[in-house]
């Protein structure tokens, strides 16, 4: 999802699978007042181009920026804010690590592993934060993990290079792990994890092995979240349910081996948007979208040669 707004009039670009995917989403927009346009559309010049060379695309958020950056652009007096990706937008969510670190620090808890989603970076950049800090000037050492999907493997499939951060090609280069600004990844229910790069300070930390990446499918993804929600009574958003796949799966090494751990991770949000997800799960119809080398090489060919 991508917006452009002046004063309250919001011009909400939403991924075209998000928006038929999570209609309870779109109609809370709608009711506050905003305009939901999916994405990629006709109304705009870079969604028609888009639409063109991808006349079926579910769309991706790499596509919802381009539209709306447009519509910013074009519109007198509207702005863009971006959501994710780029480092300042880190910044603002370091709130959620600091709070973390700070309840922590309070009951004398060093956690040993730390994990977050990764779409664009944004909420996971924030968690660890403070903790990576330490890290990086030697006062303490943890295991940073981010979680991505199978079928958006920026961490685990990605290049390391200067690229686009929208598939329309409008927004300035970033130096990233990506698939390519082209990569369409299949329409999975992990709609907020569906961006083809990822923040560069991430990428950097990763780059230089001090971030682990791991990359897991939505049926996995799901048999998490449904024992969350048994266990912990509360529902959790299929993109955060990818954080939990994996904490779940560090209490079962930890059980294992007899080794007692801290395992944090970050509940970024609500499942009650993606009930339509559920249901699929809960009736066995959940699909998954294999990703093949050929998928990951066509986004790589398309992308700037610097
Ligand atoms: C519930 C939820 N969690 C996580 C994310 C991932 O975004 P980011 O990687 O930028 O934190 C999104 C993005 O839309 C989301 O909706």
């Amino acid at each position: 999802m991508a917006c452009a707004f002046y004063n309250l009039d919001c011009k909400v670009f939403m991924v075209k699978c998000s928006y038929e995917q999570k209609p309870f989403r779109r109609e809370i927009m709608r009711t506050y007042g905003a305009q939901v346009t999916p994405s990629p559309s006709s109304s705009s010049a870079v969604g028609r181009k888009i639409l063109a060379e991808f006349p079926d695309t579910p769309g991706s958020l790499g596509c919802a920026v381009s539209e709306a950056v447009e519509a910013a652009v074009t519109n007198e007096g509207y702005r863009y804010v971006l959501g994710s990706v780029l480092n300042q937008v880190l910044l603002h969510q370091s709130i959620i690590g600091l709070e973390t670190k700070a309840a922590l620090d309070k009951y004398g808890i060093k956690p040993d592993v730390i994990i977050g989603c990764a779409g664009g970076g944004s909420n996971l950049g924030g968690l660890i934060a403070p903790f990576a800090g330490e890290k990086l000037r030697g006062e303490a050492d943890y295991r940073l993990v981010a979680v991505e999907p199978a079928s958006c493997p920026s961490f685990t499939r990605g290049k390391f290079a200067y690229d686009f951060c929208d598939t329309g090609r409008i927004c300035p280069l970033a130096k990233m792990y990506t698939l390519g600004s082209s990569f369409m990844p299949a329409s999975t229910h992990a709609g907020g994890l569906r961006y083809h790069g990822m923040n560069p300070v991430l990428s950097q930390l990763y780059h230089d092995g001090l971030l682990e990446a791991v990359a897991v499918t939505q049926n996995d993804v799901f048999k998490a979240a449904t024992e969350f929600a048994r266990v912990e009574g509360i529902l959790p958003a299929p993109e955060s349910s990818h954080a939990i796949r994996v904490a779940i799966d560090e209490a079962l090494r930890c059980k294992r081996t007899g080794k007692a751990e801290t395992i944090v991770f970050g509940l970024t949000g609500t499942g009650y948007f993606d009930m339509v997800a559920y249901g699929k799960f809960n009736d066995g119809t959940l699909s998954e979208a294999p990703l093949t080398d050929a998928d990951i090489e066509k986004g790589f060919a398309a992308m700037p040669q610097i």
